[in-house]
């Protein structure tokens, strides 16, 4: 018996993850850079057996059907292949969300599965390579292995694609992020198929991936200098530019919803209004504010004018991947 478990906190992204190069490896297109967050993050703990005879996948307490156990086996297949002990494992995974709606990220679970797999099989891997392990399970998660600012260097192959912490002086102590949960869902498309479809047929992708380069200089520059309106800026653009690639993909869709385009509005209005804060937002519709941390509770009461507070949810910078202690 090999047991293993890790505790990994979720990221957002300032400049996004958009589009794979290689979709077996994961490797992208373009750097990103996130930031970790500690008020999202999930608990996984992994067993392998020789006694059991398939993997099976238990999230928040539930047994997972085969759909949901497919992405869990293909990274178990990779970790058992790294460690060369081929038995089969039984997942058990906990998240934990400040609210019930449905905020489960894959940064956190397969960040989270990669550091539970490292302890069981006594891969003894470094960050670096738990990052470069994680990226394979879902790209996001390779960022999670670290706390605060974290940049993805795309890299060329296997070994060169994986996340770096970002000096910061502890800045991110100073930020915030709000999240404005919105529940009218439009038709989903995931990550994975969404991105594939833009880089495949999107019109403007090729000026996606050239913008997002001098995107990254510049929210680097800006974290440098401890200038919060020039990360706002460059964040909200960037976040624009990625959504602006999936309506000129074929067939065209999008992540935004009415709700998601009241929350952008409002928080513009804020902007002109005085306050300091600026969004971005991922492949749904939930809209997340970057603020100072000292106007976090002014910007939390001027939009608990337009969003319940049960939509509303603060989240600080959080740290990097921890090992636990099987119980
Ligand atoms: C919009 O990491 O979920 O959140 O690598 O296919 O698993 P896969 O995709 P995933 O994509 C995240 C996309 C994003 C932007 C980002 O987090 O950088």
């Amino acid at each position: 018996m090999h047991n293993g478990k890790a505790r990994a906190f979720t990221n957002i992204a300032l400049i996004k993850y958009w589009g794979k190069k290689d979709q077996q490896l994961i490797l992208p297109m373009n750097n990103s850079l996130s930031l970790t967050l500690d008020a999202f993050y999930t608990e996984t703990s992994v067993s392998f057996s020789k006694d059991y005879t398939k993997d099976t996948f238990y999230l928040d307490g539930q047994l997972q059907d085969e759909k949901a156990t497919q992405k869990v086996r293909h990274f178990l297949d990779l970790a058992r292949n790294q460690a060369g002990i081929f038995k089969y494992a039984t997942v058990c995974s906990q998240n934990f969300v400040p609210t019930a709606a449905g905020l489960a990220s894959s940064a956190s679970g397969l960040a989270a599965l990669a550091g539970a797999c490292n302890n069981a099989l006594k891969l003894d891997l470094s960050p670096k390579e738990l990052s470069r392990l994680a990226r394979k399970g879902s790209g996001s998660a390779c960022r999670s292995i670290y706390g605060g600012f974290v940049e993805w260097e795309k890299g060329n192959s296997d070994q060169t694609s994986f996340a770096v912490p970002i000096a910061s002086n502890h800045w991110e102590d100073e930020l915030a992020m709000i999240f404005i949960l919105i529940n009218d869902k439009t038709k989903e498309v995931p990550s994975r198929n969404g991105m594939q479809r833009t880089v495949d047929t999107s019109s403007y992708y090729d000026s996606w991936v050239k913008s997002a380069d001098l995107d990254i200089k510049k929210a680097k520059d800006a974290i440098t200098k401890n200038d919060f309106h020039a990360l706002g800026k460059v964040t909200e653009s960037n976040c624009l530019k990625m959504h602006a690639t999936t309506l000129a993909a074929s067939p065209p869709f999008t992540y935004w919803s009415p709700g998601s385009l009241k929350a952008m509005n409002k928080v513009q209005a804020m902007r002109q209004a005085g306050q300091n804060c600026y969004f971005t937002m991922d492949a749904g519709p939930n809209v997340k504010v970057l603020c100072r941390k000292k106007e976090v509770e002014d910007i939390y009461h001027e939009l608990q004018k337009d969003f319940p507070a049960e939509q509303l949810v603060i989240a600080y910078a959080g740290k990097g991947i921890e090992s636990l202690e099987m119980e």
